[in-house]
Protein backbone atom coordinates (compact mmCIF):
# COMPACT_ATOMS: atom_id res chain seq x y z
CA UNK A 1 0.00 0.00 0.00
CA UNK A 2 2.44 2.54 1.16
CA UNK A 3 4.53 2.04 -2.37
CA UNK A 4 1.14 2.33 -4.39
CA UNK A 5 0.72 5.93 -2.43
CA UNK A 6 4.37 6.80 -2.53
CA UNK A 7 4.60 9.42 -5.42
CA UNK A 8 1.75 11.47 -3.77
CA UNK A 9 1.85 10.90 -0.14
CA UNK A 10 3.59 14.41 0.54
CA UNK A 11 1.14 16.18 -1.55
CA UNK A 12 -1.73 14.48 0.14
CA UNK A 13 -0.52 14.97 3.63
CA UNK A 14 0.52 18.40 3.32
CA UNK A 15 -3.66 18.98 2.37
CA UNK A 16 -5.58 16.22 4.59
CA UNK A 17 -3.24 18.16 7.81
CA UNK A 18 -4.00 21.84 6.13
CA UNK A 19 0.25 21.97 6.62
CA UNK A 20 0.29 21.23 10.25
CA UNK A 21 2.17 18.12 10.06
CA UNK A 22 5.61 20.19 9.67
CA UNK A 23 4.36 22.28 13.04
CA UNK A 24 3.52 18.73 15.10
CA UNK A 25 7.04 17.56 13.34
CA UNK A 26 8.73 20.47 14.72
CA UNK A 27 7.20 19.85 18.28
CA UNK A 28 8.10 16.30 18.48
CA UNK A 29 11.96 17.32 17.60
CA UNK A 30 11.61 19.47 20.12
CA UNK A 31 10.69 16.82 22.87
CA UNK A 32 14.02 14.51 21.48
CA UNK A 33 16.09 17.15 23.04
CA UNK A 34 19.01 16.53 20.45
CA UNK A 35 22.63 17.70 20.66
CA UNK A 36 24.76 18.49 17.59
CA UNK A 37 26.12 15.16 16.08
CA UNK A 38 23.67 13.04 18.15
CA UNK A 39 22.96 10.09 15.88
CA UNK A 40 18.87 9.69 15.58
CA UNK A 41 16.94 6.79 13.76
CA UNK A 42 13.66 7.29 11.99
CA UNK A 43 11.87 4.55 12.48
CA UNK A 44 9.49 4.11 9.74
CA UNK A 45 10.60 7.37 7.84
CA UNK A 46 8.48 7.62 4.94
CA UNK A 47 9.61 10.22 2.29
CA UNK A 48 11.95 11.58 4.80
CA UNK A 49 10.17 14.99 6.63
CA UNK A 50 11.75 14.02 10.00
CA UNK A 51 15.16 13.00 8.32
CA UNK A 52 15.71 16.24 6.76
CA UNK A 53 14.67 18.03 9.61
CA UNK A 54 17.22 15.99 11.86
CA UNK A 55 19.89 17.17 9.48
CA UNK A 56 18.96 20.84 9.69
CA UNK A 57 19.07 20.22 13.62
CA UNK A 58 22.39 18.84 13.58
CA UNK A 59 21.80 15.74 14.04
CA UNK A 60 23.16 12.39 11.62
CA UNK A 61 20.01 11.02 10.79
CA UNK A 62 19.07 7.99 9.69
CA UNK A 63 15.76 6.73 7.69
CA UNK A 64 14.44 3.36 8.11
CA UNK A 65 11.64 1.81 6.07
CA UNK A 66 10.62 -1.31 4.88
CA UNK A 67 8.57 0.15 1.70
CA UNK A 68 10.67 0.36 -1.42
CA UNK A 69 8.51 2.95 -2.84
CA UNK A 70 8.54 5.26 -0.16
CA UNK A 71 12.20 5.34 0.09
CA UNK A 72 12.64 5.76 -3.97
CA UNK A 73 10.31 8.95 -3.33
CA UNK A 74 12.16 10.26 -0.31
CA UNK A 75 14.26 13.04 -0.20
CA UNK A 76 17.42 12.70 2.60
CA UNK A 77 19.45 15.82 2.58
CA UNK A 78 22.69 13.47 2.28
CA UNK A 79 21.72 11.64 5.38
CA UNK A 80 21.51 7.66 4.89
CA UNK A 81 18.51 5.15 4.22
CA UNK A 82 18.04 1.83 4.67
CA UNK A 83 15.66 -0.42 3.63
CA UNK A 84 14.71 -2.56 7.06
CA UNK A 85 11.91 -4.07 9.09
CA UNK A 86 11.72 -1.74 11.98
CA UNK A 87 11.06 -4.92 14.09
CA UNK A 88 14.54 -6.02 13.50
CA UNK A 89 16.94 -3.25 13.40
CA UNK A 90 20.33 -3.82 11.63
CA UNK A 91 22.05 -1.53 14.13
CA UNK A 92 24.05 -2.19 17.00
CA UNK A 93 22.76 -2.23 20.73
CA UNK A 94 22.91 1.10 22.89
CA UNK A 95 24.47 2.47 19.43
CA UNK A 96 21.80 5.35 19.23
CA UNK A 97 21.59 8.61 20.85
CA UNK A 98 17.86 8.86 19.98
CA UNK A 99 14.95 7.58 17.69
CA UNK A 100 11.95 9.18 16.46
CA UNK A 101 8.82 8.25 14.13
CA UNK A 102 5.69 9.97 12.52
CA UNK A 103 2.43 8.25 11.95
CA UNK A 104 4.04 4.55 11.75
CA UNK A 105 2.73 3.28 14.83
CA UNK A 106 -0.24 2.09 13.84
CA UNK A 107 1.22 0.56 10.69
CA UNK A 108 3.50 -1.74 12.64
CA UNK A 109 1.96 -5.33 12.61
CA UNK A 110 4.02 -5.81 15.52
CA UNK A 111 4.25 -2.86 17.98
CA UNK A 112 5.77 -4.63 21.42
CA UNK A 113 8.67 -6.18 18.84
CA UNK A 114 9.35 -2.49 17.32
CA UNK A 115 9.53 -0.77 20.83
CA UNK A 116 11.77 -3.65 22.38
CA UNK A 117 13.84 -3.09 19.19
CA UNK A 118 13.84 0.72 20.29
CA UNK A 119 15.00 -0.08 23.81
CA UNK A 120 18.05 -2.41 22.39
CA UNK A 121 19.22 0.39 19.90
CA UNK A 122 18.67 3.36 21.99
CA UNK A 123 21.93 3.91 24.35
CA UNK A 124 20.92 4.05 28.20
CA UNK A 125 19.71 8.34 28.52
CA UNK A 126 18.70 8.40 24.84
CA UNK A 127 15.59 9.75 23.91
CA UNK A 128 12.66 8.15 22.01
CA UNK A 129 9.42 11.15 20.05
CA UNK A 130 6.80 9.01 18.79
CA UNK A 131 4.43 11.17 16.95
CA UNK A 132 1.01 9.66 15.86
CA UNK A 133 -2.94 10.45 15.27
CA UNK A 134 -4.82 10.37 18.55
CA UNK A 135 -8.78 10.55 19.33
CA UNK A 136 -9.74 14.38 20.36
CA UNK A 137 -11.43 14.07 23.90
CA UNK A 138 -13.70 16.83 23.62
CA UNK A 139 -17.04 15.34 22.45
CA UNK A 140 -17.66 18.31 19.75
CA UNK A 141 -14.11 18.62 18.58
CA UNK A 142 -13.63 14.64 17.83
CA UNK A 143 -17.45 14.85 15.68
CA UNK A 144 -15.69 17.15 13.45
CA UNK A 145 -12.25 15.31 13.27
CA UNK A 146 -14.41 11.78 12.71
CA UNK A 147 -15.73 13.98 9.66
CA UNK A 148 -12.94 15.32 8.66
CA UNK A 149 -10.96 12.05 8.54
CA UNK A 150 -13.45 9.66 7.95
CA UNK A 151 -15.71 11.83 5.29
CA UNK A 152 -13.12 14.26 3.52
CA UNK A 153 -9.95 12.26 3.49
CA UNK A 154 -10.94 9.18 1.48
CA UNK A 155 -12.21 11.96 -0.72
CA UNK A 156 -9.36 14.00 -1.19
CA UNK A 157 -7.24 10.28 -1.28
CA UNK A 158 -9.10 9.64 -4.68
CA UNK A 159 -8.70 12.72 -5.79
CA UNK A 160 -5.42 12.64 -5.39
CA UNK A 161 -4.22 9.18 -4.90
CA UNK A 162 -5.45 6.01 -4.08
CA UNK A 163 -9.42 5.88 -2.25
CA UNK A 164 -8.37 2.51 -0.52
CA UNK A 165 -5.28 3.68 1.03
CA UNK A 166 -7.12 6.99 1.73
CA UNK A 167 -9.66 4.84 3.66
CA UNK A 168 -7.35 2.79 6.04
CA UNK A 169 -5.44 4.93 6.65
CA UNK A 170 -7.78 7.48 9.09
CA UNK A 171 -9.70 3.56 10.10
CA UNK A 172 -6.07 2.61 11.05
CA UNK A 173 -6.19 4.67 14.37
CA UNK A 174 -8.31 1.73 15.59
CA UNK A 175 -5.07 -0.82 15.52
CA UNK A 176 -3.30 1.77 17.65
CA UNK A 177 -3.52 -0.02 21.86
CA UNK A 178 -5.42 2.57 24.73
CA UNK A 179 -3.28 5.17 25.88
CA UNK A 180 -1.81 3.57 29.39
CA UNK A 181 -1.30 0.41 27.23
CA UNK A 182 0.79 2.35 24.78
CA UNK A 183 2.93 4.05 27.81
CA UNK A 184 2.86 0.36 29.38
CA UNK A 185 4.62 -0.63 26.23
CA UNK A 186 7.20 1.65 26.56
CA UNK A 187 8.06 1.29 29.88
CA UNK A 188 8.25 -2.41 29.22
CA UNK A 189 10.60 -1.65 26.81
CA UNK A 190 12.91 -0.14 28.79
CA UNK A 191 11.73 3.81 28.68
CA UNK A 192 11.33 5.63 31.85
CA UNK A 193 9.17 8.56 32.52
CA UNK A 194 7.17 7.84 29.21
CA UNK A 195 4.88 10.65 28.85
CA UNK A 196 2.35 11.45 26.32
CA UNK A 197 2.00 15.38 24.84
CA UNK A 198 -1.39 15.68 22.90
CA UNK A 199 -1.75 18.33 20.11
CA UNK A 200 -4.37 19.89 18.54
CA UNK A 201 -7.04 19.52 21.03
CA UNK A 202 -6.02 16.02 21.62
CA UNK A 203 -6.17 15.02 17.44
CA UNK A 204 -2.34 14.36 17.41
CA UNK A 205 -0.29 12.71 20.17
CA UNK A 206 3.86 12.27 20.68
CA UNK A 207 4.91 9.67 23.29
CA UNK A 208 8.21 10.11 24.63
CA UNK A 209 10.79 7.90 27.10
CA UNK A 210 14.58 8.03 28.19
CA UNK A 211 16.03 4.96 27.58
CA UNK A 212 16.87 3.62 31.57
C1 LIG B 1 1.98 6.73 7.45
S1 LIG B 1 3.62 6.44 6.86
C2 LIG B 1 4.54 7.68 7.72
C3 LIG B 1 5.74 8.15 6.96
C4 LIG B 1 6.55 9.27 7.62
N1 LIG B 1 7.14 8.83 8.86
C5 LIG B 1 5.74 10.51 7.88
O1 LIG B 1 5.79 11.01 9.01
O2 LIG B 1 5.09 11.00 6.96
C6 LIG B 1 4.08 4.97 7.73
C7 LIG B 1 5.41 4.41 7.23
O3 LIG B 1 5.76 3.28 8.03
C8 LIG B 1 6.39 2.32 7.18
N2 LIG B 1 6.35 1.00 7.82
C9 LIG B 1 5.27 0.24 8.10
N3 LIG B 1 5.66 -0.90 8.69
C10 LIG B 1 7.02 -0.86 8.78
C11 LIG B 1 7.99 -1.75 9.31
N4 LIG B 1 7.65 -2.91 9.87
N5 LIG B 1 9.29 -1.39 9.26
C12 LIG B 1 9.66 -0.20 8.70
N6 LIG B 1 8.77 0.67 8.18
C13 LIG B 1 7.47 0.35 8.23
C14 LIG B 1 5.60 2.42 5.89
O4 LIG B 1 6.29 1.86 4.79
C15 LIG B 1 5.38 3.92 5.77
O5 LIG B 1 6.38 4.55 5.03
Amino acid sequence: MFDAIAPRYDAVNTVMTFGLDGWWRRRTLDLLELHPGDVVLDVGCGTGDFVRALARRGARAVGLDLSAGMLSCARADGQLLVRADAASLPVRAASLDAAVSGFALRNFADLPAVLAELGRAVRPGGRIALLEVDMPSNHLVRRGYELWFRGAVPRIGRLLSDGDAYRYLPRSVAYLPPPEELLGMLAAAGFAGARRHRLLAGGVQVLTGTRR
